[in-house]
């Protein structure tokens, strides 16, 4: 890790939260020693606030702690984290201009998302197998390499591949499309294969420790649901799994925000035999996913190889639908 200057380090922070005061550390809070810094380090709590909403009991499990430590460190923490707080539209206005769109090569499409796939937001796409969740995960992957003139981000990709249908030629042919050299696409995108939904979950941390010297500008993960979906099984299990969830996709958001970024993730729909039971259209991970998710995208299969891609309960944008193809390409018209 290469160590940033103070001047620097301040100038990424008014970028994100604007402050000038040094952030505060693990090490700041009382009773928290260099051990019990490590033992959070380790956990995953770098930042304040991400103790101060903790539950004693939460932290003391996570953290390998005591729960009379914990609920010490989380009073702390409360007292001492940035909470945030209100600013006015105008800032927020003034954040919206930092946004940036990135193409998914098919003009519909992009017309469909108010001129491409936006950064600090989560997209999610939904549904059933083979309508092209994965192969538009590789096309922005490849676009988001795209300078800026040419609508991609100029910054570096992370993949989280759960289902292990990552296609490194696929990425190739797809770059080689745009006109880039296979190998320098290949090079900015960064895939992990994720073991299990722990294992997902610990690759979010990875990412935001890569980011520190990396311009991270797209994180795919392909498919959010799927290890929870085959690992919490069972009515009893829906609580536990959506906590997990709703965590992940936090940090997943935060991600995001913090880097000016777009993440991408996949999601199931029931699978047939469920459409006896319910809507076969309903996306796996219920509320939690929906709800976490800025915009999302319900993907079907249509006559002729089409695909028709529906963006759904958008903040800022008219529900609609667009027509696309995969090609050997890639996603076109
Ligand atoms: P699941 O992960 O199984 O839920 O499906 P998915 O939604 O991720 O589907 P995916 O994106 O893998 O789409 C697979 C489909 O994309 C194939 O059935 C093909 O129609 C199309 N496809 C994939 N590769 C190519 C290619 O090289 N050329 C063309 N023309 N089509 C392709
Ligand atoms: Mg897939």
């Amino acid at each position: 890790m290469t160590e940033k200057t103070a001047s620097e380090k301040i100038e990424e922070e008014e970028i994100v939260i604007d402050v000038d005061e040094p952030e505060l550390t693990v090490e700041d809070l009382p009773g928290v020693g260099p051990a019990t810094a490590e033992k959070l380090r380790e956990a995953g709590f770098e930042e304040l606030l991400a103790i101060a909403v903790m539950s004693p009991s939460e932290l003391a499990e996570q953290a390998e702690l005591g729960e009379a430590v914990s609920a010490k460190i989380i009073a702390g923490a409360k007292k001492m984290a940035d909470i945030g707080g209100f600013v006015s539209g105008t800032a927020l206005l003034d954040r919206r201009k930092t946004v940036q769109k990135l193409t998914s090569g098919s003009p519909n499409f992009d017309e469909l998302l108010g001129g491409g796939f936006e950064t600090q937001a989560i997209v999610e796409v939904f549904g059933e197998f083979g309508s092209g969740k994965t192969q538009i995960g590789h096309q922005l992957a490849v676009n988001s390499i795209l300078p800026l003139d040419k609508g991609g981000f100029d910054g570096e990709v992370f993949y989280i591949d759960t289902e292990d249908t990552f296609r490194p030629e696929r990425i190739a042919q797809m770059a080689e499309a745009v006109g880039m050299d296979p190998q320098d696409a290949l090079d900015r995108i960064h895939v992990a294969r994720a073991y299990n939904s722990a294992h997902q979950i610990l690759l979010v941390d990875e990412i935001k420790r890569m980011s520190k010297n990396l311009d991270v500008k797209l994180i795919i993960v392909d498919s959010l649901t799927s290890h929870f979906r085959a690992e919490y099984i069972g009515r009893g299990m829906l609580a536990p799994r959506q906590q997990k969830l709703n965590k992940h996709m936090k940090e997943l958001k935060q991600l995001s925000d913090v880097n000016n970024a777009l993440v991408l993730v996949t999601n199931q729909v029931m699978s047939k035999p469920d459409a006896m039971w319910g809507d076969p259209t309903k996306a796996i991970g219920g509320h939690i996913v929906a709800h976490a998710s800025t915009f999302r995208l319900y993907l079907r299969k249509s006559k002729g190889g089409r695909r028709i891609a529906r963006l759904i309960d958008s903040p800022n944008l008219p529900d609609g639908e667009a027509v696309f193809t995969v090609t050997t390409e890639g996603l076109r018209d």
